[in-house]
């Protein structure tokens, strides 16, 4: 949510910033700006859109500077115009802020400081860092910001520079991440690795209530209380490559692709094939806590959430260790019961979203073991839970989520294995239960090679306004991760539901206009499902079905099939999510839409 690159070193700040930004533009890109110090004078400039606006407008001009901060935003306070995007500048033009995060008593900051006599622009939150940066300036700009930050409640991470100490950038976190990346003879400061990536793989990750400054040739870490701190500098293990298209039209349709090769990479070293054991070394030092347990509570947002149910039923079923999966902003603010033996598990792609980040100090304030499962290395989640587990699928860019929902999914289904064997270690796993999930990147990739059928469905169905995707058992969170995909990136209205629940509500809207996708693969619940496809029939629904290759039966009863191979039934999601990812992105680019920036979203969201 937003994107923030800082510069200093020996090249053109204003080429490094825009190439760096643009690798953040996933994260929010309704405006973005820049500030950098050129012959002794602050330059700033501006433009409402995407990154390529700002572009144009520097376009053509022979900047010398080697200063400089740009953001991309995604607006909280205040529309996405060309006075509220960022950066943000003081009254007199000599000091400049980009910042993500909210400040939550910015009213009363900004009354303050009128009355003091400092004239507002925008109508941000951010604008009033600015002017309380300028009100404590007094030669040095790390101890204004630090004087500055102590009147402020929220979250932050911030950059700023000034003409009036202008051979430095000084960024300060809180609640919102930052990464210092250390070149040769040059430093970055950015919100994400990816921005820096192409210039070092050399990172110090900020931590809350941190502040680094960065000058021509060193950097230094301090507290907010100005005490030095002494940070490990970290080598990033993803490669440019992984960050680029890679011949894919859109992010999204890569990491789609990527899928077989990301669950390879997920599993690659935890499984012991000969001993059918499952090792997690990220868990050991919650073993213990973990063998246990008595209770799991995952808690996570969007398809981190959806993940987290099919993890739920996993689990429940094969370790019978009752779990619960809460929306980590509900968690948070409604006072949950974590009773001994509780271990919350927060899943989160990114690693940085702003809610399970609440909810899991929430969680901790209350006595729990916190594990994480995330695949951004370093992020605030990860660093901050007891013990975790990586996904390790290389970035991933595209707003909407895939490759990480697969992976968790891989990664939970680990988990559960790795919880068998702790909870009943004299009963051997059987083989086949391994066997089975090193098997999914192949079905995978059988399911991709028949991409031409899901464009053909996409053509059908792409002028639809509604739909409704309906599962039950473990192909219920499945409908939800499919009609999130849908309303996501090709704003078409789609709800997710239990197949039976549709009774007793959605079975209302089902017309001639309305595509209803089950999920009806031969799994415990098939017999069940058949029903519920007749309920939809006998009122003109249009019928669409994913379901288990060899199912001929299944033909008669619906409009269209597509079929996916066999699996376990806990293990299913991962095959049937494929065909509505790849349904969702051809009907979005049909329609026109921007895929990998789709409307008013982000990747990553960093406030509550
Ligand atoms: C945003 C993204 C979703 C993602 C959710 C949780 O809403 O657009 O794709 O599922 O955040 O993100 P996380 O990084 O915590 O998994």
């Amino acid at each position: 949510m937003c994107g923030i690159v800082g510069y200093i070193g020996h090249k053109n700040a204003v080429d490094v910033l825009l190439n760096g930004i643009k690798r953040l533009e996933y994260r929010g890109y309704d405006s973005s700006g820049i500030a950098f110090i050129e012959d002794g004078i602050l330059k700033c400039e501006k433009a409402v859109g995407k990154i390529a606006e700002l572009e144009k407008k520097l376009d053509g001009n022979n900047f010398d500077t080697h200063t400089g901060i740009v953001h991309t935003r995604w607006a909280t306070h205040g529309a996405p115009t060309m006075e509220n995007a960022h950066p943000h500048l003081d009254c007199h033009n000599e000091i400049a802020v980009v910042h993500n995060g909210i400040i939550e008593n910015y009213d009363y900051l900004k009354l303050k400081l009128e009355r003091e006599g400092h004239a507002f622009k925008s109508e941000t939150d951010t604008e009033v860092l600015a002017h309380l940066i300028e009100k404590y300036f007094t030669g040095n700009l790390e101890m204004a910001v630090m004087e500055a930050l102590k009147e402020v409640e929220g979250t932050y991470g911030i950059a700023v520079i000034s003409v009036k100490d202008p051979k430095k950038i000084v960024a300060a976190r809180r609640g919102s991440p930052l990464v210092l990346g250390i070149g040769n003879q040059e430093y970055f400061i950015t919100s994400d690795i990816s921005a820096s990536l192409v210039h070092t793989r050399d990172v110090v990750y900020l931590d809350d209530n941190e502040l680094a400054i960065l000058t021509l040739d060193h950097y230094e870490t301090k507290t907010m209380q100005n005490i030095p701190t002494y940070k490990k500098v970290e080598e990033v293990l993803w490669n440019i490559d992984m960050i680029e298209k890679g011949g894919y039209e859109h992010f999204m349709l890569k990491e789609i692709h990527e899928q077989p090769e990301a669950l390879r990479n997920a599993m690659r070293g935890r499984i012991e094939g000969d001993r059918g054991l499952v090792k997690l070394g990220g868990l050991i030092s919650c073993e213990k806590e973990l063998r246990e347990a008595k209770r799991i509570v995952v808690v996570a947002c969007g398809t981190s959430w959806h993940a987290g149910l099919v993890g739920e039923y996993m689990l429940e079923e094969l370790t019978r260790i009752p779990v619960e999966v809460e929306y980590a902003s509900e968690f948070r603010y409604r006072n949950p019961v974590v009773e001994e033996g509780t271990v919350v598990i927060a899943i989160s792609q990114s690693g940085e979203t702003a809610d399970t980040l609440a909810a899991m100090r929430e969680a901790r304030h209350k006595g729990a073991k916190l594990l994480s499962i995330c695949n951004v290395v370093g992020s605030t989640i990860a660093r901050e839970a007891d013990c975790g587990i990586y996904l390790h699928i290389g970035p991933e860019i595209g707003v909407a989520s895939t490759k990480a929902f697969t992976a968790q999914i891989t990664v939970l289904y680990l988990f559960t294995l790795y919880m068998m064997h702790l909870k009943y270690p004299n009963n051997p796993l059987p083989y086949d239960m391994i066997k089975i999930i090193l098997s999914m990147p192949d079905k995978i990739q059988a399911i991709l090679t028949k991409e031409e059928e899901i464009v053909e469905l996409a053509r059908i169905y792409k002028d639809s306004e509604n739909a409704l995707y309906l599962g039950r058992g473990y192909n219920y969170p499945v409908a939800l991760e499919g009609a999130l995909k849908l309303k996501e990136i090709s704003y078409i209205h789609a709800e997710g539901y239990p197949a039976a629940e549709m009774k007793h509500g959605p079975i209302a809207l089902i017309n001639k206009d309305m595509p209803v996708v089950f999920i009806a693969t031969k799994d415990s619940v098939y017999g069940k499902v058949l029903s519920n496809i007749a309920e939809v029939k006998s009122r003109g629904g249009r019928l669409i079905a994913i379901a288990t290759e060899g199912d001929d039966q299944i033909r008669e009863k619906v409009d269209h099939v597509f079929y996916i191979p066999r699996t376990s039934d806990c293990l299913t999601p991962i095959l049937s999510v494929i065909p509505l990812q790849l349904m969702a992105y051809h009907m979005a680019v049909m329609r026109g839409c921007d895929v990998d920036k789709p409307r008013n979203l982000a990747k990553s969201v960093t406030v509550e």
